[in-house]
């Protein structure tokens, strides 16, 4: 019995919402769970559609007004949640309708107005918490199709850092038992997958490598009044600042980063927060990838080394990013690949991962991946709203 399943996503950059359509081939129900219960998932689903959706200017203006701790009032708050839940049906309707899909379910991530992973002190008690809105009971009703939401609250109530959860989806795209992979996603935040050649699901490391287009963008904010740059444009027009120094790189602090670039041209600046990402993230892949993967050792053999990163996410359409990153990970015996080569549009992953895991947890499965979490067990996510 086959089964369609809506994935929505919005994420940090708070840009707009992704849908994707996703048809698996069988719900695959009472089937054994061995030791690795998932290896041919990935041959059994198919992305039908993805769409993209702007946020209009005012309610991107609120949600980045809600992130902020001193701005967010209480009522704004509940009325977010119920008409983010309006703006998430209409997505996905509209997709749905287009593409002539009749859906079977709903997985919406929310947006994050609040999350803290580690645990810290609050009332007596250390609590690591998170907090994702989008009203589930709205788009289920809206849809007349039961709805998961709240994915990452399960996986911090068994002890994880509730993120990240794509490794789940990553995993199964990519894991290979001769080439050892790096799933690379720039949104506003850049975290990657690292899958090393034959690795079971709980050899699977994951991780936040620093900023990902969030610099840049707050950047372009500030000195040129845009949204982002795009097709990288103004940052291939810039000048990489190498004294702004190593150390700096991990920090995302735009004020700092603009001060340290005082005196410097437009562009400069740009081409150096685009730098930034790119360096970040090649540096966290020698620290902390590359001591996991086989190594060859001379440097002949490095060139042939079957080492990828296959990068997603709404940077991938940044060139001047994509080559500096190239540039990057070639020295580190890396090859760079997108998404899209594998079949998933860069910027339709994330979305394809709330559906595989709204699967999951329909089927009453678990889709945590606690070697990146942190969890102490496997935990079935998210919460169901039914129509
Ligand atoms: N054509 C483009 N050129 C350069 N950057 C782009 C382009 N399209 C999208 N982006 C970048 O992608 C970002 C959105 O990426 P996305 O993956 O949606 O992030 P998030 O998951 O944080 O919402 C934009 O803010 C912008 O920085
Ligand atoms: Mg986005």
């Amino acid at each position: 019995m086959s089964m369609i399943v809506a994935g929505v996503m919005s994420g940090t950059s708070a840009d707009g919402i992704n849908v994707a359509l996703v048809r698996f081939a069988s719900d695959r129900a009472g089937r054994a769970r061995g030791p690795s219960p998932h290896k041919n998932l990935h041959s059994d689903f198919t992305l039908l559609a993805h769409e993209e959706y702007p946020f209009p200017a005012p309610v991107r203006r609120a949600i980045l007004e809600m992130m902020n701790a001193e701005l967010a009032r209480v009522a704004d708050l509940a009325r977010l949640n119920f008409l983010l839940g309006e703006l998430y049906a209409e997505a996905v309707a509209k997709t749905a309708r287009k593409h002539r899909v009749k859906l079977d379910l709903v997985g919406c991530h929310g947006q994050t107005l609040y999350h803290q992973g580690a645990p810290q002190r609050f009332l007596g008690r250390k609590l690591a918490v998170t907090w994702q809105t989008g009203e589930g009971a709205v788009i289920a009703a809206r849809l007349g199709v039961p709805v998961i939401s709240d994915f990452r609250t399960a996986d911090m109530a068994a002890g994880g850092k509730g993120a990240p959860l794509v490794p789940f989806l990553d995993y199964f795209l990519y894991s290979d038992q001769h080439v050892a992979r790096i799933a690379q996603n720039i949104g506003g935040i850049a975290n990657l997958t690292a899958i090393p050649a034959g690795a079971s699901l709980r050899e699977v490391l994951a991780f936040d490598t620093g900023p990902g287009n969030m610099v840049m963008d707050a950047v372009m904010e500030e000195l040129f009044g845009k949204r982002f740059d795009r097709d990288g444009k103004v940052a291939a027009s810039g000048r990489v600042l190498d004294g702004v120094g190593r150390e700096e790189f991990g920090r995302e602090y735009v004020a700092r980063f603009l001060q340290l670039c005082h005196g410097a041209s437009k562009p400069d600046v740009v081409a150096t927060a685009t730098a930034l990402t790119a360096r970040s993230i090649a540096d966290a892949v020698e620290r902390f990838v590359l001591p996991r993967f086989v190594i060859p050792r001379t440097a002949a053999r490095r060139k042939q080394a079957n080492h990828q990163m296959i990068v997603s996410g709404g940077s991938a359409k940044n060139p001047t990013l994509m080559a500096m990153l190239r540039d990057a990970v070639t020295q580190l015996g890396i090859k760079l690949h997108f998404s899209d080569e594998f079949g998933l549009p860069a910027e339709a992953k994330e979305a394809v991962a709330f559906a595989l895991l709204a699967h999951e947890t329909w089927h009453r499965r678990p889709s945590n991946v606690p070697s990146a979490t942190g969890a102490k067990r496997a935990a079935i996510l998210g919460k169901i709203s039914y129509a």
